[in-house]
């Protein structure tokens, strides 16, 4: 028995050396400990000694268990030790490592100069209107006294997506809308983007953006239309910009006027920017049709308007002398992150 039990001790302790995970030092607890373990066999098995020999015996068995359990016992706690350090080894966090840069957005320029806009206009009493981008022919075109085969719709090229579908060439489609569904005194600016099939180029692209304004009410008259855009020109530009009001042709106003405000690269003198006349044109308006007034329900005998298109485009790109257009939608962050 004796060297049954030394047997046993060397088994064991090999085995705990070798063991290398808490899942083996269990299994080797329950084989040499355990209930029907080795050790605790050799127990029952001392019935079979003498009087004399039994609690010598005891004793070495006793003693074995003890040795053991020890063994056992300071593995467990080496491995655990072992986990513990592996673990903070892998969950060490380098405090010197640089940090990921994070980036801050920032407003595009052309919302910058819509921003502005939108507060002159909105100090000078007007609404923020929306309007769809995918128009009728209706609201595109024909309320805004240009019928079919008429010739001015020549000086927009359209993209066409059905027989009467199309991307809207002007924001002033929210002219109709906005007459449709409210009555005078309507004082009202509508941003948005519009869509032409231009050729590109430094000065064209096929998608741009209008402001479009529109004022009605009673006894409203051209002197008005050109205080209001004065006034607008002098807070966007300076307060010593001169304003040019020059005859043009809409069929949806009349009369029908183009203003030109004095270069901001040159102040006038003539340049690149202006292509040496001093002036740039920033936007169309005139007195609102009374076929149109008629066509949207308002009496052209009692009420008259004005209404203006905004190009957001030019005034962004002379603002901050952008060379050329395309650049405003290409969306190059090293670009946009210049503004
Ligand atoms: N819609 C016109 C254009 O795109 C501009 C305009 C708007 C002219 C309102 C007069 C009145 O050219």
């Amino acid at each position: 028995m004796k060297e049954q039990l030394e047997a046993i001790k060397i088994a064991a302790s090999k085995a705990v050396d070798a063991a290398n995970s808490e899942k083996e030092i269990e299994e080797l607890r329950v084989k040499y400990l355990g209930k029907k373990g080795e050790l605790t066999a050799l127990l029952k098995q001392m019935g079979g000694l003498s009087p004399e020999e039994r609690p010598k015996m005891g004793q070495l068995v006793n003693e074995a268990k003890q040795t053991v359990e020890k063994l056992i016992c300071e593995k467990s706690e080496e491995l655990k030790a072992k986990a513990t350090e592996l673990k903070l080894k892998a969950e060490t966090i380098d405090i010197t490592m640089p940090a990921k840069k994070k980036t801050v957005g920032k407003l595009h320029p052309l919302n910058t100069v819509l921003d502005d806009m939108i507060d002159i206009f909105q100090s000078m009493g007007f609404d923020v209107l929306d309007g769809p981008e995918v128009e009728t022919d209706h609201y595109n075109f024909e309320c805004l006294n240009v019928p079919a085969d008429h010739p001015a719709r020549d000086m927009q090229d359209t993209f066409y997506l059905g027989e009467n579908l199309i991307l809207r060439t002007q924001t002033s489609a929210a002219q109709v809308r906005t007459m449709e569904t409210r009555k005078p005194p309507i004082r009202i600016i509508c941003p948005g983007r519009v869509f032409r099939a231009d050729e590109v180029d430094a000065t064209h692209s096929p998608v741009f953006h209008q402001i479009e304004g529109l004022v009605v009410d009673k006894g409203i008259t051209m002197c008005d239309l050109k205080g209001v855009l004065e006034q607008f020109a002098h807070e966007i530009y300076g307060p010593d910009t001169k304003v040019k009001f020059r005859p043009s042709f809409f069929p949806f106003t009349e009369p029908s006027v183009e203003v030109d405000v004095t270069c901001s690269e040159c102040g006038g003198k003539g340049c690149r920017v202006c292509k040496g006349s001093g002036w740039i044109e920033i936007l169309g308006a005139g007195m609102v049709h009374p076929n149109v007034l008629k066509m949207c329900g308002i009496d052209p005998e009692v009420y008259s308007g004005f209404a203006f298109g905004i190009g957001l485009d030019r005034l962004t790109t002379t603002r901050y002398k952008i060379s050329d257009i395309r650049l405003l939608f290409e969306n190059d962050k090293r670009f946009l992150g210049q503004f």
